[in-house]
């Protein structure tokens, strides 16, 4: 086999099959394909696209290129979430004890991600003592003892998504939906779920700006999540603007805990309830949606679910009193108000500019090198149709020093204020 008639069949539109695509998969790699043929074999699929069995043989190459995680040693059908990242996004810290308190095992590999604010262990971690790395034994261990862990990946996961996703960030092929989806779905075969929900954004905070693209997104990721056996299923959810109120590590904790409690946003509770209802649906513990919801709701109403994240944080170390008292979570010196310019309704919030607002901050990292401060971000007051007077907080700043001009101007200009009301974007576009 050769590659340069790999590259040529895809250029000309023609199906490749799973020994071409393995070939090419397994040659990268291991630097057998360079990169100058890998790059005008990306750019290919950019334009041509690739079938769903395409994409299912893709995304199993990947897989198979490293190490897989095996969750066999657990009972019960493992189900992961998967969101595709947006601003203020709390729901996992939620979403892994509510779920697991209605008895679905949670083995959660989490991520730290740069952007605008850490990722889940980055969040994790602004609780004292919580600590993320555990031996896989272990790992297995507390889950089929708690039902419920959270941990970094550990071992070499799909080493040719992470190859081939550096190439794709210098050859302008990011944005091909087949290279997306398959890229995350390699992640999440190879971290050992039975089941996967999806939780696709969508909006100016996301990384799919439309609906019409997130739609394909969520499509090719089911598609292929089925096509290799594993019962996939996707939500469509606002990004347009911040979900909850609280952007940043420690803030976004003292969220959840809120949300655990019954007393969260609105809309974050809501999310958490659609993805949850999904999660006990594919875990066979609900036989409907209606069922799934009053079994979240129980465990809120008697507390089960925040029992079961102090549970978790004693079992990795961490100062499991938080879930009494948020105020033992890191506090940021300065709090300061984001005044409106003028009275009127919220129209408008980009939800990316309030996220780099918040990385100014330093709640989040722009190099991996960067070091977070797990206090610091932003908590807004207002979200889109609220009216504000003039002079009243659009939101609070937690910061570590009193020089905030910057986010404070960010924040003036990225939250629209209009005369007329604009009615609040619907938090699920499709599920
Ligand atoms: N996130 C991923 O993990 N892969 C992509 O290709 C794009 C976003
Ligand atoms: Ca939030």
């Amino acid at each position: 086999m050769r590659m340069v008639d790999i590259i040529e069949n895809k250029r000309d539109g023609i199906e490749l099959n799973k020994d071409e695509i393995e070939f090419f998969v397994t040659g990268y790699t291991d630097g057998s394909i360079p990169d100058y043929q890998a790059s005008a074999f990306l750019m290919a699929i950019y334009f041509k696209g690739m079938t769903t069995e395409e994409q299912g043989y893709l995304t199993m190459a990947m897989v198979e290129s490293g190490d897989q995680i095996d969750l066999s040693a657990i009972e019960g059908v493992k189900v992961d979430k998967h969101s595709t990242g947006g601003v203020g996004d709390t729901t996992t810290l939620i979403l892994a004890p509510l779920v697991a308190a209605c008895g679905v095992p949670i083995a959660k590999m989490s991520g730290r991600g740069l952007g605008h604010t850490g990722g889940t262990l980055d969040k994790l971690e602004a609780i004292d003592g919580f600590h993320v790395e555990i031996s896989t034994e272990q790992f297995i261990q507390q889950v089929n003892d708690l039902k419920i862990a959270v941990i970094g990946q550990s071992g070499n996961l799909t080493p040719a998504d992470k190859k081939l996703y550096a190439l794709r960030d210098v050859t302008a092929t990011v944005n091909s939906i087949p290279l997306i989806a398959s890229s995350i779905m390699s992640k999440k075969l190879a971290a050992g779920a039975d089941a996967i929900v999806l939780d696709v954004k969508t909006g100016a905070g996301a990384f799919m700006k439309t609906l019409e693209d997130s739609k394909q997104l969520a499509d090719a990721m089911t598609a292929i999540g089925n096509e290799v056996g594993r019962n996939t299923s996707a939500v469509i959810s606002d990004m347009s603007q911040p979900l909850g109120f609280a952007i940043g590590n420690a803030l976004e904790v003292k969220e959840a805990i809120d949300t655990l409690q019954g007393k969260g946003p609105a809309d974050l509770t809501e999310l958490c309830f659609v993805l949850g209802s999904k999660m006990l649906l594919a875990a066979n513990k609900a036989e409907t949606e209606e069922d799934a919801r009053k079994q979240l709701q129980n465990v809120i109403d008697n507390g089960e679910a925040l029992r079961l994240f102090g549970e978790l944080i004693k079992a990795q170390d961490g100062n499991e009193k938080v879930i009494e008292n948020t105020n033992l979570l890191p506090q940021a010196p300065y709090q300061i108000e984001v005044p409106a310019i003028e009275s009127g309704y919220v129209s408008m919030i980009d939800a990316d500019e309030i996220g780099v607002a918040a990385m100014l901050l330093g709640a989040g990292r722009a190099t991996k090198e960067d070091v977070i401060d797990l206090a610091v971000g932003i908590v807004l007051r207002k979200k889109i149709g609220d009216f504000v007077e003039k002079g009243e907080a659009l939101a609070i700043l937690h910061a570590n020093t009193e020089q905030v001009d910057n986010s404070i101007k960010l924040l003036q200009s990225h939250m629209h204020i209009a005369k007329e009301k604009t009615a609040a974007p619907p938090l699920i576009h499709a599920k």
